[in-house]
């Protein structure tokens, strides 16, 4: 049976405010940002044409991909000009110093 499932990644320390991180949870491609302390968690993989968003421009809470300048709010994923589009987005939590992903259905 498959359900929501919390994978370790790095060390929250190594993830400084203002910063982008890939981590590979399960191979699976995620970026994390920490915006104003917050941490957030969102592929790591523009809705666009697929280019990596680790390569980006991070404003606030705005990430700007770095192909083609589309933006994302990483808070919730949304691609700023069209709110319907959005980027997944995880849920983290921390736990002996390590940041958690949560994959569902891994
Ligand atoms: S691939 Fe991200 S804007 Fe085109």
């Amino acid at each position: 049976m498959s359900g929501p499932r919390w994978v370790p990644t790095i060390d929250d320390a190594k993830v400084r405010d203002g910063a982008c991180v890939p981590v590979y949870p399960k191979g699976v491609g995620v970026l994390l940002v920490r915006v104003d302390g917050k941490l957030h968690a969102v592929a790591n993989k523009c809705v666009h044409m697929a280019c990596p968003l680790e390569g980006g421009k991070l404003e606030g809470a705005t990430l700007t991909c770095p192909c083609h300048d589309w933006r994302f709010d990483v808070r919730s994923g949304e691609f700023l000009d069209a709110p319907e589009l959005r980027i997944a987005t995880f849920a983290t939590k921390v736990e002996d110093g390590k940041v958690l992903v949560e994959l569902k259905g891994a």
